[in-house]
């Protein structure tokens, strides 16, 4: 039996388990309860509670203004709905670059108040101190390589990152250098297929793509984009499983013309 029917709990052994038996692992974001209850039950492995959340709960262009604090609402929330899967929760931008002891301190604060089982990071060499005393409290790490959207404005868009030499190199370093800090997985987002697969073959901690290609040893999405829910971008990376945009917006019509016509409630929907 694959090791993902077998477990009641996805723990990080039970991801390192994964990546030991090429069975692939399966991440999707969520940021409230509802949607993370679907999804765990559904049986995904991993639920990362992303920074997206500034972009898809709060509306805002970039992932830099959502504060510690949201992001121990939306993953208290998430938590409150998870059986099965790993929750992992994004140290949001200005919480862990200052130095070590900042990123400690937001890394517990996250634990504490949420209850989640992990935090993640974006960066590679420069956030070693960080990475290293987080692990000394106990606190698993996940990395995040490639396109890093707290550093949007440092790149200027969002286009495929490490497509020349030597940024490839530097990120093939970083990810071997992110293992040996001790993080248990890494995020690897937007870079060519090829060298995702190299980073994955090269590493013996798990690899999670998003528009890294399937070389890699899980993907994630963010279930917004996935469910059809957002609209107005369609990277090459991103598939759609549903078009919720167009049905949401057609029962939403529906029920606005059912209370204008009278016809809601009926005899039947009332007391
Ligand atoms: O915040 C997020 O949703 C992410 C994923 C895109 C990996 O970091």
């Amino acid at each position: 039996m694959s090791v993902h029917k077998e477990v009641k709990k996805v723990t990080t052994h039970v991801l390192q388990e994964m990546k030991r038996k090429g069975e692939k692992i399966a991440m999707l974001t969520a940021y409230d309860y509802t949607m993370a209850k679907i999804i765990d039950a559904a049986g995904i492995d991993i639920i990362l509670v992303g920074d997206s959340a500034s972009n898809v709960m709060a509306g805002h262009e970039t992932t830099l203004p959502i504060t510690l604090d949201q992001m121990i609402y939306h993953a208290s929330s998430v938590i409150r709905a998870i059986n099965r899967a790993l929750v992992v929760v994004d140290l949001p931008f200005g919480t862990y670059q200052g130095n070590s002891k900042e990123a400690l301190n937001s890394s517990i604060k996250i634990m504490k108040e949420s209850g989640a089982h992990s935090v993640k990071m974006e960066g590679g060499r420069e956030i070693k101190d960080s990475i290293e005393r987080i692990l000394t409290a106990g606190i698993p790490v996940m990395g995040h390589l490639g396109l890093t959207p707290q550093s949007i404005y440092k790149f200027g868009t969002y286009t495929v990152r490490a497509k020349e030499e030597e940024e490839a190199e530097r990120l093939l370093q970083d990810a071997k250098l992110l293992e040996s800090y001790g993080c248990f997985a890494l995020v690897l987002e937007k870079i060519p297929a090829d060298l995702a697969k190299q980073v994955a073959e090269s590493i013996s901690i798990p690899v999670i793509g998003i528009g890294a290609g399937g070389g890699v040893d899980g993907q994630v999405l963010v279930t917004h984009d996935m469910l059809g829910m957002t609209h107005e971008f369609s990277p090459r990376f991103l598939r759609r499983y549903l078009n919720l945009y167009e049905s949401m917006g057609n029962a939403f019509k529906q029920y606005i013309n059912d209370v204008k016509a009278k016809d809601f409630p009926n005899e039947n929907e009332s007391y």
